[in-house]
């Protein structure tokens, strides 16, 4: 780990580095260590670790196979530290670490750690990294997952931190099982290139769409569409980052119209737990952006319909039922990506790929 460059420099320095520069400090030699934003990850990553979740995943249909994942990670030990709510960034962490063999502990509130004593995150992180090898790690604070992953980087014991939600900020692992479905859903489509993602809702807080928006900068011809109301609309960040990258994008409030040319719809929730004022979100009218069951009769045929979840009134129940609706497989397919980033991180890869040929001959 000598040559992680985050280790080279002092908090301050590493602190004002933009976002790429950021990015490439978190890879040694090769291999990227701590995973904190969607911008450590191109192109070769992403199919690779495609291919990775998919051997996982047919791996795990057999006893053997899923023996065979159980050898493969029983000596590493992950901390799940989630301070803020979770069902399925949480869960499916867990089964993927299930999956591997690695034992988990878990802290899901902090006022039942020495936290609620006064101890400091920095001395929290690095009391973990005594116990465990691995750290997911979900905060409402921004810039926290950074934070950690610089002070462990350069304590004795320097464990990967993986971001599983930072503050309004990034999500990046939520963005690879989105990437994932997408390259699942358009596998006889030509892929992922060309085609045209809608994203729905509320773009100004959701860390999801900030992290999908970026990973798909890594593919040709992608066209983003973002549609929301004016106060929830898609930050100037993003937006700079992705007109650096080239990519064409524009901004719109017409659902029915936009929704006519959408290969994928990405839905999203109202944020409201970031309301400055108490039900300050109440007063933008959002309905008008919820997918309807007359939507699907304007749904390409061979689109898909996307959500993070959770999910309140953005998708009507009635649409689930859509072969289009591929959100309960989208869910499912973060634990297999997950499960394939924590081999990846460990350098098992090789060996699930490997084992999952050999099965399939
Ligand atoms: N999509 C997502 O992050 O869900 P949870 O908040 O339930 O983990």
């Amino acid at each position: 780990m000598d040559d992680l460059p985050v280790t080279k420099l002092s908090w301050a320095a590493f602190e004002n580095l933009d976002l790429i520069e950021k990015a490439a400090c978190m890879c040694d030699g090769g291999r990227e260590y701590h995973v904190l934003y969607a911008q450590q990850f191109g192109r070769e990553r992403l199919d690779h670790l495609g291919r990775l979740a998919t051997a996982i995943r047919r791996l795990a249909k057999t006893k053997d196979g899923m023996y065979a994942l159980r050898n493969m990670l029983p000596h590493k030990r992950a901390m799940l530290y989630f301070a803020q709510p979770s069902s399925r960034t949480f869960l499916s962490f867990d089964a993927a670490c299930q999956i591997l063999g690695m034992p988990v502990a878990e802290v899901r509130d902090t006022s039942v750690s020495s936290e609620f004593k006064g101890e400091s995150k920095e001395d929290t992180v690095r009391t973990f990294s005594s116990y465990f090898d691995l750290i997911v790690m979900r905060t409402q604070l921004e810039g926290l997952a950074e934070r950690m992953a610089w002070v462990l980087s350069n304590s004795e014991r320097p464990v990967p931190i993986v971001n599983a939600g930072s503050g309004k900020d990034q999500h990046p692992t939520q963005a690879l099982l989105d990437v994932y479905t997408l390259q699942r859903s358009f596998e006889d489509q030509g892929g992922i290139d060309g085609k045209v993602i809608m994203f729905v809702g509320d773009l100004a807080r959701g860390r999801t769409v900030r992290s999908l928006a970026w990973l798909l900068t890594n593919y040709d011809g992608v066209r983003q569409v973002f549609v929301a109301p004016p106060e929830l609309q898609i930050g100037a960040d993003v937006q700079a980052l992705l007109d650096a990258r080239g990519v064409e994008f524009r901004l719109a409030e017409d659902f029915d119209v936009s929704l006519r040319e959408a290969d994928a719809v990405y839905m999203t929730r109202i944020q409201d737990e970031w309301d400055s004022v108490t039900g300050e979100s109440r007063r933008i009218n959002t309905g008008r952006f919820h997918f309807q069951p007359r939507h699907l009769d304007i749904l390409k045929s061979r689109a898909v319909i996307m959500h993070p979840f959770p999910r309140r009134q953005e998708i009507d129940p009635v649409v689930d039922s859509d072969p289009r609706a591929v959100y309960w497989r989208q869910m499912r397919n973060g634990m297999w990506i997950r499960a394939a980033l924590i081999a990846d991180l460990f350098g098992c890869d090789a060996q699930i790929t490997s084992d999952e040929q050999h099965r399939g001959e």
